[in-house]
């Protein structure tokens, strides 16, 4: 399938770039935390709070399947730890073509200071915490990728530029 998809770690700015992303190109924009949020009826921190992380993996594989059934080319960006599975590592590909927002442990937690949406960096030693994800998940979100940009320090112009021109032949 055709769509673009942004995978990377909570702060990269998925959800921004993409936004911006879809405008730019006339296409429909997805959220896939969103789309959990509606279908469970309920915020995040509370899904995670009341019926687990396990529960919200299942729940981040159950909407890429969904996913999979919808045929205009979107711009889809995920949630920070959707490409840890295998299987959905193998149905983001089959969605489309996937690009890595690759960010810096000193962005994260420069962007998320003070955030109260993300249940995996509540409490004591962020810092730590956010360093020792961003070691586990990176060698997965290179793996899931077909494109891997770096955005510290570069606005949202800038990494939409980079993306075109990475894609150009798609898009
Ligand atoms: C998560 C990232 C969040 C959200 C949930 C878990 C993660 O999405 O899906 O809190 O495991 O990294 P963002 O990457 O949009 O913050």
């Amino acid at each position: 399938m055709n769509h673009i998809i942004l995978i990377g770690f909570m702060g990269a700015g998925k959800t921004t770039v993409g936004q911006a992303l879809a405008e730019k190109l006339h296409r429909s924009f997805i959220d896939t935390d969103q789309l959990i949020e509606e279908t469970a009826g309920m915020s995040i921190p509370a899904i995670f709070a009341e019926q687990g992380e396990d529960a919200f993996r299942c729940a981040e594989t159950a909407v890429l399947e969904k996913l999979l059934a919808m045929g205009e080319p979107a711009v889809i960006s995920t949630g920070g730890g959707l490409p840890l599975r295998k299987e959905n590592r193998e149905i983001l590909k089959e969605l489309g073509t996937v690009v890595y927002l690759k960010v810096s442990k000193e962005t994260v937690l420069d962007r998320l200071k003070g955030d109260t949406t993300r249940p995996l960096l509540y409490g004591e030693d962020a810092d730590q915490r956010v360093e020792d994800l961003l070691l586990e998940r990176g060698p997965l979100y290179v793996q899931a990728a077909h494109e891997v940009i770096c955005v510290d320090g570069k606005t949202v112009p800038a990494i939409i530029k980079e993306l075109e021109e990475r894609m150009s032949d798609q898009i």
